[in-house]
């Protein structure tokens, strides 16, 4: 009887994981801070969760006292308006399904409810954990729920980018015209598996935290930047056409130029914004310049850099030309000798560099200044985690 009363009480649970994404049209300003609807459509590349991915169990139980949140094993704050948003709406919707008639076997919306997410990359990396973290908590709360419709929208509301996390490949938010949002929402537009040759490295830099978080950053850059009102109803829907293209076509030469571009244009409104915003370093500049010199030595786009609000470069390439690139890196930024590994994620080979190549290519070494490279690739949307021993609560609700 005791054994039966147990499982009977044994919380509902749900386990599911989340990429992280790149925009390669970057999404900066909104016109509904409190709805989180942008001023401009962006495009996005989800990156694959074999590197960079967040892990979240939702339960739920009729013996939960409240509602609590683990982060990577510390408790935070449920209250946080953000996570609130995405509970109450995930609710909603599953209380809308059920069309306020009693289902029985349905999880009842009245219990309280345990999250613990964790991430398997260092948070202190400062690779973009927000998207990832929301695209993961709307998609186990869902799981638990039992909701099947697409919730590009309530992840959205947890944090913009966080939107186009929910699928993988190719993305699209479209900005959306309605002042509601309901049509402020994330499309696919090429599955992961479009563009075989398409390969990602992250330049994770030393050090140093983030001066503005985006969320302020932007903010600031809607009340003061004329160049970014020019961007978003001019730049951007010309760009967004043009993106969808070159990656409809593979034409990383197309779509290589307009990604720097576009990171290069974000961080102009940045520098436009009033007082001023920096997220490009000294070594950000370094990494740019070490980029142009090296597709000018190929007499075409190799490779491509871009970078969010923080100091980290994200460079796409094709397959053939990793190798070399990052032997390029190792050069340009000689790693401290402490043991750890350079280079990470999906296997690298060697390459010589020919002497003309690194006379026009590697000027002034600095060394130490990469942390590590990350080498990853375009991967798939959310994924269900089907083994109950992976779920990060215990039958007790707790980590
Ligand atoms: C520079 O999605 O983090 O990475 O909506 O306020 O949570 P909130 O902002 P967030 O902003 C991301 C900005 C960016 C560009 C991008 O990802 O498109």
């Amino acid at each position: 009887v005791a054994a039966a009363m147990a499982a009977e009480r044994a919380p509902a649970m749900a386990t599911c994981t989340a990429p992280v994404n790149i925009a390669v049209i970057k999404y900066w300003g909104k016109r509904d801070t409190d709805l989180i609807l942008p001023i401009n459509s962006s495009l996005s590349v989800t990156l694959h969760q074999d590197q960079l991915k967040t892990t979240t169990t939702a339960a739920a139980s009729r013996d939960f006292t409240e509602d609590r949140l683990w982060l990577n094993g510390k408790e935070a704050d449920v209250g946080h308006p953000r996570v609130q948003a995405c509970l109450r709406e995930v609710r909603r919707l599953a209380r809308k399904r059920r069309g306020g008639g009693e289902d029985a076997a349905a999880l009842s919306l009245s219990y309280k409810i345990h999250i613990a997410s964790e991430n398997n990359f260092p948070t202190a990396a400062g690779l973009a954990s927000s998207a990832a973290g929301y695209a993961c908590l709307v998609s186990a709360l869902a799981r638990l729920y039992g909701l099947e419709e697409e919730l590009s929208e309530v992840a959205r509301r947890g944090s913009g980018s966080a939107c186009r996390s929910m699928f993988g490949g190719f993305v699209q938010w479209q900005r959306g015209e309605r002042p509601d949002g309901t049509d402020s929402l994330a499309l696919q537009v090429a599955p992961e598996t479009h563009w075989p040759e398409l390969r990602v490295l992250v330049l994770v830099v030393s050090g140093e935290k983030k001066p503005v978080g985006s969320t302020a950053g932007m903010q600031t850059s809607v009340e003061t930047s004329l160049l970014l009102k020019h961007r978003a109803e001019v730049v951007v829907p010309e760009r967004l056409a043009q993106m969808m293209r070159h990656i409809r076509e593979r034409d990383f030469e197309g779509f290589g130029q307009l990604a720097m571009r576009d990171s290069n244009q974000f961080h102009a409104t940045c520098l436009d914004t009033f007082p001023p915003i920096f997220y490009l370093t000294d070594l950000s500049r370094h990494i740019i310049a070490l980029a142009h010199r090296y597709n000018a030595h190929h007499g075409h786009t190799k490779v491509a850099y871009t970078f969010d609000a923080g100091p980290n470069a994200v460079i796409f390439a094709l397959a053939d030309t990793v190798a070399e690139f990052v032997e390029v890196v190792r050069r340009s930024f000689p790693p401290a000798p402490n043991g750890d590994q350079f280079v990470r994620g999906l296997p690298v080979g060697s390459a010589a560099l020919s002497p003309e190549l690194v006379a026009a290519v590697v000027t002034e070494p600095v060394p130490g200044a990469v942390q590590y490279i990350l080498h990853t690739k375009p991967g798939p949307g959310p994924q269900l985690v089907d083994d109950p021993s992976q779920h990060l609560l215990g039958a007790d609700g707790l980590p």
